[in-house]
């Protein structure tokens, strides 16, 4: 079979993108597959004609890639794609209907509203410790944290969107959990020194993970269930990572839910490939697992 592994884009995680899409193409040559890469450029539509894969592999992140728009051109070109389909990139890649979506199945999350950017560079729409985010990027992109104590609302850029989510701060532990299919694999901890930023996920030596997790088993088993239950809701299909915040001094209580990912990085020492790994399935597996899911 022919795939096409569809990369790069117009979004503001091009380069996390590029990063995925390169690996698995490799590992899907090796895994046996005749490969053509393809940079998701205005053109991708006529590329997708002329190509004529069997199936399309998505290492597309943020938006255009992970946002519905793409899964919808896939559909209308008929082409078994990788991931989640229309509905549910839209949903997950909008953090705020994605609560929506949590909350509805009963799912702990932290408080959060939508408030006008105008707004919320004038006043403390909620008291600090706070954190700004835009609705729709993935990687921390566009994210403000607003300290405890802050005396001004945060000086947002010109480029966050005129609404954005301000969301209480929830302190503690990143964890991470990645569902294939049907089953969630396992639990990461992530250690960072800071917070964890743009730089800390891809920088080398920016964060460390520990696999699985050293944590009580009660919080370990319900990470799996949260992220099992989060695909599940949200319609996802064949690979989604869902983060966690946990504060370890409230126990079971100081387990939240942050975001469901669609497109998870794919490189082998992203997270979700490195779960995959420490179950026992190779990258080149994992790449291939997907291919045969695929569907339009
Ligand atoms: N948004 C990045 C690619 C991730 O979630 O892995
Ligand atoms: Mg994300």
């Amino acid at each position: 079979p022919k795939v096409a592994v569809i990369m790069g884009g117009p979004s503001a995680e091009r380069d996390v993108s590029l990063s995925s899409g390169r690996e698995c193409a490799v590992a899907l040559r090796e895994a046996g597959f005749e490969v053509v890469e393809v940079d998701a450029a205005a053109d991708l539509c006529t590329c997708l004609q002329a190509i004529k894969p069997d199936v399309v592999f998505n290492a597309l992140h943020g938006r255009w890639g992970e946002d519905g728009c793409v899964q919808g051109m896939l559909e209308w070109l008929r082409l078994p794609y990788t991931h989640s389909g229309v509905l549910s990139s839209a949903l997950a890649m909008d953090k705020e209907r994605t609560k929506a979506a949590y909350r509805a199945a009963g799912l702990p999350v932290v408080e959060s509203v939508l408030a006008r950017r105008d707004e919320v560079r004038t006043r403390h729409v909620m008291p600090p410790p706070y954190v700004v985010k835009p609705c729709n990027e993935g990687s921390s992109v566009g994210i403000y944290l607003v300290e405890a104590g802050a005396n001004n609302p945060p000086a947002l850029s010109d480029d966050m969107p005129e609404v954005v989510m301000v969301e209480a701060y929830a302190p503690g532990r990143e964890l991470t959990a990645t569902v294939m299919g049907d089953r969630a694999l396992t639990v990461t901890d992530i250690l960072t020194d800071g917070w964890y930023d743009y730089d800390a996920k891809y920088k080398p030596g920016g964060s460390r993970h520990v696999v699985p997790a050293e944590i009580p088993q009660e919080i370990f088993d319900a990470c799996l269930d949260y992220a099992l239950r989060a695909h599940t809701v949200l319609g996802c299909r064949g690979v989604s990572r869902t983060d966690f915040r946990w504060d370890a001094a409230r126990g079971r209580d100081g387990l939240i839910l942050l975001e469901t990912n669609t497109q998870p990085g794919m490189t082998p020492t992203s997270l979700a490939p490195e779960q995959a790994q420490a179950v026992g399935i190779t990258f080149p597996e994992l790449c291939r697992w997907m291919v045969e899911d695929a569907s339009c």
